[in-house]
């Protein structure tokens, strides 16, 4: 064969392997709503920038008539590109491909982009859609798998890792994704379930659909499997480009500033009017993030999971912050089981990656109950207390109310080496609310009164006078300052600029033990 005909070989094959399972399973994916691995791929990254390996890999199995049926690339796209210039490594499994099933080499696939993510420092992107173990490989598909956990877990706080999960995933194909930093769905078309809806029906005897089980909302509001639903596929996908804006490419980086789009020194003047004077009435804490992040944007992390926490990412005088806040919108804002985990996973992905932590802090305690006590809100609220305690990136504290109780030392408090912490004047510190307080302290007194709803009111109002407002906790340097409202923003920025170079370390150990 001459050099020409051989070349003409190369470019056939090459053809072959962009094919997949052909194009009837390629029509058949698109009639269900979804895109082929490739054109997701085309979606995800810069125009032109996609450098696929192991296009020729095929599996090694002889069983079930497999070695009649080898297909280039087995299932599974892998490879480097760019987003917005940014080095990614990505993996896009192939429905139209034995369903998108993990054999040996396509396992095989996915760890050596895993480890070049890892060797050169940048995300791994994965885009799944798969039924899970490839059944004819058996064991050999299994090994595979946990080859994926391991490095999973390996990188772990190393590289980002984010996964969109874009068809019926079963099995092992949600495990690797239940490690990863950030997980999100698309309604309708894309399920995460360790056993479909046929096993549970005869395993629990309870009939369930598909998206009930695993669909995207159960998962992004019920389970919290889920990071964040999209309507379709290219808002998901466009939503992981839109994510990596605010985060680093590794723990050694520094996350992307974000563009100068807001002046450093601007003061909004409806912050002054957003706490109600009365302090049992909500309002929404995402009014008061809009109105100090550059340009009002912020990207929400699980904004459907335990909504009386709020977290997600900003950027502040082009700083990228996670922001932490708790929402007196919802269940007044207390810790609850969800909003502590929640938010302490949250927090650990900032303190892995640099990206420093700025906590709005409305909050009147854990939420009490015999359900959140054998829930273990004690064991899981205390998940958020480690969380902030080992956290050593910069740590910025907003008090705008409530700050009672438990909750005052958790919301990254002065003594767990909170950085910068200011109250609003509007602030409430102290043990507990004043209705609670004034009937444990008082109770004999009250019902001695003769009018004991005169005399409650009464005790409530010298309460509030005594520990209602920030200023006890000011004059003993728990808070650095007590601030306008309006000087939010300037004050923040001005605060992540100071900490810019902030070292800080936790003793050495093997790791932690975070109360699971
Ligand atoms: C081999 C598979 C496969 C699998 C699907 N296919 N899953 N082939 N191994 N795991 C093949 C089908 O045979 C079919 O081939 C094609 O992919 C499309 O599948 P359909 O069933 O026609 O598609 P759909 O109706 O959309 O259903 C998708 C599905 C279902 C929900 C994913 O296929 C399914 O339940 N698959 C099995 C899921 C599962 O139990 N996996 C093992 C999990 S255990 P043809 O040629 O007919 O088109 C595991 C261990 C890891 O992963 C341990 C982790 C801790």
């Amino acid at each position: 064969m001459t050099m020409r005909e051989k070349l003409e070989l190369l470019e056939q094959r090459r053809a072959e392997s962009e094919q997949g399972g052909g194009d009837a399973r390629i029509k058949a994916q698109h009639a269900k709503g979804k895109l082929s691995a490739r054109e997701r791929l085309d979606l995800l990254l810069d125009g032109g920038t996609f450098v696929e390996l192991d296009r020729f890999v095929v599996h090694r199995s002889t069983d079930f008539g497999l070695d009649k049926q080898k297909i280039f690339g087995d299932g599974v796209v892998t490879g480097y590109g760019r987003i917005d210039g940014r080095l990614v490594y990505v993996f896009s499994q192939d429905f139209t491909v034995f369903g998108g099933s993990l054999s040996e080499s396509f396992a095989e696939k996915i760890c050596k982009i895993m480890d070049l993510a890892v060797r050169n420092g940048a995300p791994v992107i994965g885009l799944n859609d798969s039924g899970g173990a490839r059944i004819q490989e058996g064991v050999v598909s299994l090994g595979g798998y946990a080859e994926i956990f391991l490095r999973n877990t390996l990188a772990s706080g190393v590289v980002p890792q984010i996964s969109a999960i874009l068809g019926p995933c079963a099995g092992g194909a949600v495990y690797s994704p239940a490690i990863t930093d950030f997980t999100f769905m698309v309604r309708g078309t894309s399920y995460m379930f360790v056993t479909g809806p046929n096993v549970v029906k005869t395993v629990t005897h309870e009939d369930v659909t598909m998206e009930q089980l695993g669909g995207a909302d159960t998962h992004a509001a019920t389970s919290g499997v889920a990071h964040c639903a999209f309507d379709s596929e290219p808002a998901c996908i466009q939503a992981i480009r839109d994510l990596l804006r605010f985060i680093p490419s590794n723990n050694v980086s520094d996350p992307p500033r974000g563009p100068a789009i807001d002046p450093r020194e601007r003061r909004d003047e409806a912050l002054l009017d957003i706490v109600p004077d009365n302090p049992n009435k909500p309002y929404d804490m995402h009014e008061v993030l809009r109105r100090i992040v550059d340009g009002g944007e912020f990207f929400e992390i699980q904004p459907d999971f335990a909504a009386n926490i709020i977290c997600g990412f900003a950027h502040l005088g082009s700083y990228s912050v996670g922001i932490v806040a708790n929402q007196p919108a919802v269940l007044a804002g207390v810790l609850d089981i969800n909003a502590s985990i929640k938010a302490a996973r949250f927090i650990r992905f900032c303190d892995a990656f640099n990206i420093p932590v700025v906590t709005f802090e409305d909050v009147p305690g854990f939420l009490p109950g015999v359900g959140q006590e054998h829930g273990g809100i004690i064991k899981h609220g205390a998940k958020l207390l480690y969380a902030y305690c080992e956290a050593t990136v910069p740590k910025l504290t907003v008090i705008t109310r409530k700050a009672y109780g438990g909750a005052y030392d958790v919301m990254s408090s002065k003594h767990i080496r909170g950085d910068y912490n200011v109250a609003w004047p509007t602030a409430e510190i102290a043990v507990m609310g004043p209705k609670g307080a004034v009937e444990i302290l008082f109770r004999k007194e009250i019902a001695d009164s003769g009018d004991p709803a005169k005399a409650t009111d009464a005790k409530i109002e010298e309460y509030r006078e005594k520990f209602a407002h920030p200023y006890i906790a000011a004059g003993r340097g728990y808070l650095d300052d007590i601030i306008d409202p309006r000087e939010t923003r300037p004050r923040l920025i001005d605060a992540l600029e100071s900490l810019e170079s902030k070292r800080d370390k936790n003793p050495a150990k093997k790791h932690g033990n975070i109360p699971l």
